[in-house]
Order: structure tokens, then sequence, then C-alpha cells
């Protein structure tokens, strides 16, 4: 958060009005709040979004979330900023959803307003290969083990995520298994690029994540900054 609000800062764009495309269980939206922006929500899933709204009562921080395709231009309009976090992205399948999703965050935002979203960088994922990786998150008495299996489907720059979770409950011996797969598009700052200008905005740079460096093959996660044209 400290480092997008930095960001945003550097593009002139203090607390005021933000939307989070993909905004999932409302992490991200709600720290915004708490800092004192006005934000708004989207995501497509409604058990996220039933999950943020019931966080954003419990913190008493009016955010407004909606069930939504973040592809399709909704009723939000005149925000400062629009931030896509955590490879929302990488979820879209291909350039016209891309595209998509930036027509709804250009529909959004004021002249002027600026776009910050990250998403999964194609150097990166090519130069260093898909593999298995496991992680282990420990939370007494919880104990989260996921192994991520990846299917690389180099012709349609696209990583199958398969992810297999056990969720453990040491203290009751209980322990629970979810399969899920995420299906994730890698970009380029190119192809970025010739998007966000076919939909309006001027683009300002792509970035390595954490840093205001270029993104380079040992970055996956790389971020854009745009900014949405005065004059159509
Ligand atoms: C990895 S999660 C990130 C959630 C949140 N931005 C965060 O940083 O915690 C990706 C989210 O993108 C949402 N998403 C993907 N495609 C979407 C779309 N077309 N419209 C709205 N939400 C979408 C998913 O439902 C999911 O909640």
């Amino acid at each position: 958060m400290d480092f997008v609000e930095r960001r945003l800062r550097d593009h002139a764009v203090t607390p005021g009005g933000i939307l989070d495309l993909g905004c999932g269980t409302g992490l991200h939206a709600i720290e915004f709040a708490r800092r004192g922006w006005n934000v708004a929500g989207i995501d497509l899933s409604e058990e996220m979004v039933a999950k943020a709204k019931s966080s954003a009562a419990r913190s008493g921080l009016p955010v407004p979330f909606r069930q939504g395709d973040a592809c399709e231009i909704g009723p939000e309009r005149n925000f400062d900023a629009v931030v896509s976090l955590f490879h929302v992205a990488s979820y879209q399948r291909d350039p016209a959803s891309l595209e998509a999703l930036f027509r709804t965050a250009h529909a959004a935002l004021k002249p002027g307003g600026v776009f910050l979203f990250d998403y999964w960088y194609g150097g990166a994922v090519l130069a260093q290969g898909v593999e298995t990786r496991v992680k282990v998150i420990e939370r007494k008495p919880l104990r989260l083990t996921r192994i991520a299996q990846s299917d690389h489907d180099e012709a349609n720059a696209t990583v199958f995520v398969n992810y297999t979770l056990f969720c453990e409950d040491t203290d009751r011996s209980t322990i629970r298994r979810v399969d899920e797969t995420h299906r994730m598009r890698y970009w380029f700052p190119f192809e970025v690029e010739s998007s966000l200008k076919a939909c309006g905005f001027q683009p300002d740079g792509n970035y390595a994540w954490y840093s205001d460096g270029a993104p380079n093959s040992k970055t996956w996660a790389a971020y854009s900054i745009a900014r949405k044209r005065l004059a159509p």
C-alpha cells in the first residue's frame, strides 16, 4: 500500500476517489479507505464481494463494493485513480479482454486520472520457466500448505497454475483439501502499451514491482502506470 500510494503521489494523485478493479476480498480497498481515499471496488466473484462487504462493515468504513465484470463499463465515473492489483490483468485471457479492462478504467477516470495495475511479465516467465512451488503458512493452530503445479501453454502466452491447498487445524487434527486452477496470461510491455494507447491512455511506463526500474528476467511481477488523455 505504501508503495502504490507513493507511485500515485509521484503522478500527483493524492487521496481522492479511487476505484479498485478486481478488488477480491477488499484488502487493498479497505486499506485505501482507512488512509482517507474515497474507494469503490468491483469483483467478478460474488463470494469475494460478500467478504469485502462484511470486512468493510466490520471496520466501519463506507466502501461500496459491487459484483460485476471489470471488462464491462459500469456506472463508475470521475475517479482520480484506478488500481487493479495482484495480477487482475493477467486473469484476462487475451488482448481483447485486456483492452476491455482498460476501457472500464478509462471510463471511470477523470481526464488526466491515473491507472496503475500489475501483471505477470512475460520476459521473466520465459526466462525462469514454470516449476512446482510449495508454500507453507503457519498461524497456530492453522497451517496452510499450497502446492502450485503449472502447465505452460507458450503458444498462447498462458500458464495454468494448478493449486492444491491443504488447510490443517493442528489442534483438532483436521485437514481440508481445496483444488483450483488459475489461468494466467503473461504480458509484455509493448502489448500493454499498445492496448493502453488504443483505449485512450498515455502510457507512463512499465516497471518491475516494488521498483522504479524496468521489468527484467528476474521480476515476474511488473506494473504499468498510464494517464487518461486530456483530449480524446
Ligand atoms: C489474485 S485476486 C486479487 C484480488 C485483489 N485485487 C487483491 O489484491 O487482493 C484476482 C481477482 O481478480 C478478480 N477478477 C478477475 N477477472 C475479473 C473481471 N473480469 N472482473 C472483475 N474481477 C475480476 C478475481 O475474481 C479475483 O478476485
